[in-house]
């Protein structure tokens, strides 16, 4: 029986979020700076063998559940379907997941499918074609669509949507996702913006609420929730009337789900971040080049698992913004 990565307020880790890259093909605003940003060297980011070993240690010894496969935008790393495949063999009924922007997904979606992947998260802000260029700052919309065709073709499903509302930017767009959510069977998830966007634009005021939006699509769709087996980051609803697909709102700011939550993120240079937020991480890479032992590497996470913070304090006077952007932390 595998033991379990607890912390000191008694909450367990079991979904593990790797990031496979910094990089990125978008800039969206509420992520990456215009410019971009300083990119890891080769040598620098974790090799596939090294994400294989982490993963077995935490799937085997920890008892971890779920590993979502994350970037930077992970398909700009070649061949990202082999580490899925390596990942996969380790318990195939391990739930790995992918959370991507789409573009590149039309050509990836079978060979992740067939490598093991289960499902994907398409990160989709706007239904505009003119706003996408807004919020992503390239032109890409109609190959997210693309993605999105393919990756249920693929049947990688519930093809789950990340929306990152931003007041002024898409939050008149609510009503329409929940449409299309019940047209196509997506579930549709709305992000409350956090303040970890490479520009510094946050503000409090950008921050729109969730249930200002889970109001307006009520109006218009009324929801039933659905009772998770365990708390869960977002809350979930189905459509009354029995259409598919459903829509979730993920409340960060405005209702945090620390107390709840069981999320750890391995950085593509292999540092083990307990928080979004952390103002630190603990690095792995060197540990395990220098040639640690699973023994050595085991308690070095325990410890750091057990060190997680309480919790983030956004909008409170003491709240420290991390160095690190979305993109270089790992959704
Ligand atoms: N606030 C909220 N969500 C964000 N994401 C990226 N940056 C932010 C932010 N500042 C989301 C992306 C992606 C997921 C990994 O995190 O939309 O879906
Ligand atoms: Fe890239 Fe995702 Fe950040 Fe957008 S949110 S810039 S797609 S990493």
């Amino acid at each position: 029986m595998a033991r379990v990565l607890r912390d000191s307020y008694g909450r367990v880790a079991d979904d593990l979020r790797i990031s496979v890259t910094d990089r990125c093909n978008f800039r969206c605003i509420y992520c990456m700076p215009a410019e971009g940003l300083k990119w890891l060297g080769r040598e620098e980011i974790l090799r596939y063998e090294e994400i294989r070993r982490l993963a077995r240690l935490f799937v085997e010894r920890y008892g971890v559940r779920t590993i979502r496969i994350t970037g930077g935008e992970p398909l700009v790393r070649m061949k990202v379907e082999e580490l899925v495949g390596m990942i996969g063999e380790l318990d195939p009924t391990l739930d790995i997941t992918m959370t991507t922007n789409g573009v590149l997904l039309a050509g990836k979606a079978e060979k992740l499918a067939a490598a093991g992947l289960k499902r994907v998260n398409v990160s989709l802000d706007t239904l505009s074609l003119d706003r996408f260029h807004d919020i992503a700052r390239v032109d890409a919309f109609a190959k997210v669509m693309d993605g999105l065709r393919a990756a249920e073709e693929a049947g990688l499903k519930p093809i789950k949507l990340n929306v990152v509302v931003m007041k002024g930017h898409n939050d008149d767009e609510a009503v329409d996702f929940a449409r299309l959510a019940r047209e196509k069977g997506y579930e549709v998830r709305f992000i409350e913006f956090m303040p970890l966007d490479g520009d510094g634009i946050w503000k409090p005021d950008l921050v729109v609420p969730s249930q200002v939006l889970q109001e307006r699509i009520e109006d218009q769709f009324p929801l039933v929730v659905l009772q998770e087996d365990r708390p869960a980051p977002s809350h979930n609803y189905r459509f009354a009337d029995g259409a598919p697909g459903g829509v979730g709102f993920i409340s960060s700011v405005s209702q945090a789900f620390c107390t709840t939550c069981n999320r750890v993120r391995l950085t593509a240079e292999g540092g083990l971040r307990t928080c979004l937020f952390s103002l630190h991480e603990t690095p792995l890479r060197d540990l395990m080049r220098g040639g640690a032992s699973d023994d050595t590497l085991g308690h070095v996470i325990e410890a750091a698992i057990w060190q997680k913070e309480e919790g983030h304090e956004i909008g409170q006077a003491g709240f420290i913004k991390p160095a690190k952007s979305m993109s270089q932390i790992g959704g």
